[in-house]
């Protein structure tokens, strides 16, 4: 007799549940199938497809340069790998600040080819139109506030963003619209903590952070950060879990060594 053990996927209501109940809610980036395999099995539960692809899958400066066609690439491999978690993909630069009718295109077109569960979008009341229109089509949408790094070259730096009462300020306004036109969760990126404790407390949606503190409902981190495979990308924020630069250079080294001295494949690794 085969044991079925059926899978309970998580949804945008698991996730206003979780914010109810007090339990903190765990995201992380994934980009392609196998590395979203281990983040879906390891129970991970939001897997953001972050356009932060653009600099660790395609070596980019900035996440600017991502195309729509990329990240729909990205993100259909992390869906089929995905189980349990809900996947999240990020609307990318170009994609949605024209207007409206851009914005639900490009995330009907996310949803459509890639069978993503919902998309991510920065900024606060500037994009209201477009969240509005998005959510309309009945796509769910997570917001993204704080350092926004779309707007790097406004920012001019990577630094803590809303220190100044006039951006937390705006912050506030900007984190209670999105609540208000249905947005079923938040990003705020580097900012300080008190301030996310204070958005976090004020919102019904939850808050998930990322240099933001430990009051947020849940945190996310880019998998490559934490996994220690970015080696000189050390910010305060960031905990890494492994060192997998250093491990993955020693194995590739050694097969480098083996292949040279005739050491792989052996008599048993033949047919
Ligand atoms: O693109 C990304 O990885 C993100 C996270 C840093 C939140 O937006």
């Amino acid at each position: 007799m085969s044991v079925n053990k059926e899978i309970k996927r998580i949804t945008t209501n698991t996730i206003q549940e979780m914010k109810v109940r007090g339990e903190k809610i765990s995201m992380l980036t994934a980009y392609d199938y196998s590395m979203a395999t281990i983040v879906d099995e390891a129970g991970t539960d939001i897997i953001l497809v972050g356009d932060s692809a653009s600099n660790v899958m395609a070596g980019h400066e900035t996440t600017l340069p991502i195309t729509l066609d990329q990240m729909i690439y990205h993100a259909s491999s992390v869906v089929r790998a995905a189980k349990r978690a809900l996947v999240v993909v990020d609307l990318p630069f170009g994609s949605y600040q024209g207007n409206s009718k851009e914005a639900l295109n490009s995330a009907i077109r996310i949803m459509k080819e890639a069978g993503a569960h919902a998309v991510k979008i920065e900024g606060g009341v500037e994009i209201a139109e477009s969240v509005s229109r998005i959510l309309t089509a009945g796509i769910p949408v997570m917001g993204h506030l704080g350092l926004t790094p779309q707007s790097i070259y406004k920012f001019g730096t990577y630094t803590v963003r809303a220190k100044h009462e006039a951006e937390a300020q705006k912050l506030r306004e900007d984190a209670l619209k999105l609540q208000e036109l249905g947005c079923f969760g938040v990003v705020l990126e580097k900012i300080p903590a008190k301030l996310a404790q204070e958005v976090s407390e004020s919102l019904q949606i939850p808050t998930i952070g990322i240099g933001a503190g430990q009051h947020c409902d849940g945190q996310v981190l880019v998998i490559h950060d934490m996994l220690g495979i970015n080696k000189g990308f050390k910010p305060r924020f960031l905990r890494q879990y492994s060192n997998l630069y250093d491990i993955m250079h020693d194995a590739i080294k050694n097969y480098n060594t083996d292949v040279k001295s005739n050491g792989f494949p052996n008599e048993k690794e033949q047919y």
